[in-house]
């Protein structure tokens, strides 16, 4: 397929920030806005095909079942899969979950879960339920100053006593990329059976996801972080899981047989997805891949790297109340920048820089145990995509600076 180039214009695209041309969205780790294209596809489906899936033998009911359908072999393209090994999900958080409670009955007291200190709350709390169901150990690998994993602590703590290691692909915090790759080599050449998952929320939209590559047996991602709906997002789980992995929700759809007394389930992802899915979710998240598959993957690598970079640059007029959080090097870091500036309560400068029309968040951004080995409560945080330019980084710099100057001149 001809690929488009990734110009700046591409803001056009999505309507909210077309309609809203002073307003500068850097809130992208949090939700990304959506493009048109994914907008019309979702109306389409109301308007045109709305009807429920793999239910009934209607014409509009197997349109909307082929289209559903459809988006499964989309993702598998997308992260180099194949389709029976795409689940859907509600999101990252409900694919993390389906993993802690699907495979909890492979565990037993004393076996140990490897995660790290930067991970997002949704990939911590269910590991913590399923260590109190199972008596299997946490253990976190910790960071470097610089806010990256430490290899060398990571090769003492993962053994052949780990059972499941799961851990991000990117920090929603430090934006630091993981080379989850040589992880899952390490954790394999210690356990062949070690269990390899990786939290995508925050590297799903850059379309560089290679499953195969990376070698996981589970990939998890939302739809709403990369220009899709929210309430929606995809569990890769390599095929030879299914016959292990266990449901742990129950209802229509994920059954082969019921009667009063027992029920045996459906095989492969449909265990996975009781009840009626997010249709319209499904097919808008297939629309969002096939906006991002317009891209080159090494355009959106090259663009990002290039804001990242520049961001970096910029900071130094920030003086050296500025502290940002995360590698210094463009190329180990995805564009999610969180700082602190002197003594500005983070939410403080959050709604200041509201004032000047820019959408940034603050707080613990859902990882308080990372703040907690930071010693701080919480940070500003900014976070660009695609459509963000070099023009807008200038306008939050200045921003940042007269903020910075109001709080100092009190
Ligand atoms: N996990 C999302 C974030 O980091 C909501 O902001």
């Amino acid at each position: 397929m001809k690929k488009i180039p990734l110009n700046k214009d591409i803001a056009n695209d999505f309507p909210l920030l077309v309609k809203n041309k002073e307003l500068i969205y850097a809130d992208n780790a949090a939700t990304t806005q959506k493009p048109e294209f994914v907008i019309n596809t979702i109306t389409n489906y109301y308007n045109s095909y709305n009807a429920n899936v793999h239910r009934g033998v209607h014409s509009l009911s197997e349109k909307a079942t082929d289209t559903f359908e459809e988006v499964r072999k989309t993702i598998a393209h997308f992260i180099n899969a194949q389709s029976e090994e795409i689940t859907y999900t509600y999101g990252t958080t409900h694919g993390i979950n389906t993993l802690a409670f699907g495979f909890e009955h492979l565990l037993k007291k004393g076996d140990e879960i490897v995660i790290s200190q930067m991970e997002h709350h949704a990939n911590i709390v269910p590991w913590q339920e399923v260590c109190k169901n199972t008596g299997a150990i946490l253990k976190t690998i910790p960071l470097t100053e610089e806010g990256r994993l430490d290899y060398e602590a990571a090769k003492e703590i993962i053994t052949n006593k780990t059972k499941i290691l799961s851990i991000s692909h990117a920090s929603n915090v430090l934006g630091t990329r993981n080379d989850v790759k040589a992880l899952i080599d390490y954790a394999k050449s210690q356990n062949n059976n070690c269990l390899t998952f990786i939290d995508g929320a925050q590297e799903i939209a850059h379309g560089n996801v290679d499953v195969k590559n990376i070698g996981c047996d589970a990939y998890v991602f939302s739809a709403h972080k990369m220009f899709g709906p929210t309430g929606i997002g995809a569990l890769y789980l390599k095929k030879q899981h299914f016959n292990e992995i266990k449901p742990f929700m129950f209802g229509g759809s994920m059954i082969e047989d019921v009667s009063i007394e027992k029920t045996t389930y459906a095989k492969g992802f449909h265990k996975l997805e009781a009840g009626t899915p997010n249709i319209a979710g499904v097919i808008g998240m297939g629309s969002a891949i096939e906006y991002i598959l317009q891209f080159d993957e090494n355009d959106i690598a090259k663009k990002l790297e290039e804001l990242t970079q520049y961001f970096l640059d910029s900071i130094v007029e920030l003086g050296d109340d500025f502290k940002l959080y995360g590698p210094k090097n463009s190329a180990m870091r995805n564009p999610i920048f969180s700082f602190t500036i002197g003594n500005i309560h983070p939410q403080d400068l959050t709604q200041f820089l509201d004032e000047y029309n820019i959408a940034v968040r603050s707080g613990h951004h859902c990882a308080i145990p990372l703040h907690k080995q930071l010693g701080i409560i919480g940070t500003t945080r900014i976070s660009l995509t695609v459509y963000n330019t070099k023009e807008e980084i200038d306008k939050i710099i200045k921003a940042l600076k007269e903020i910075k100057e109001l709080f100092q001149a009190q």
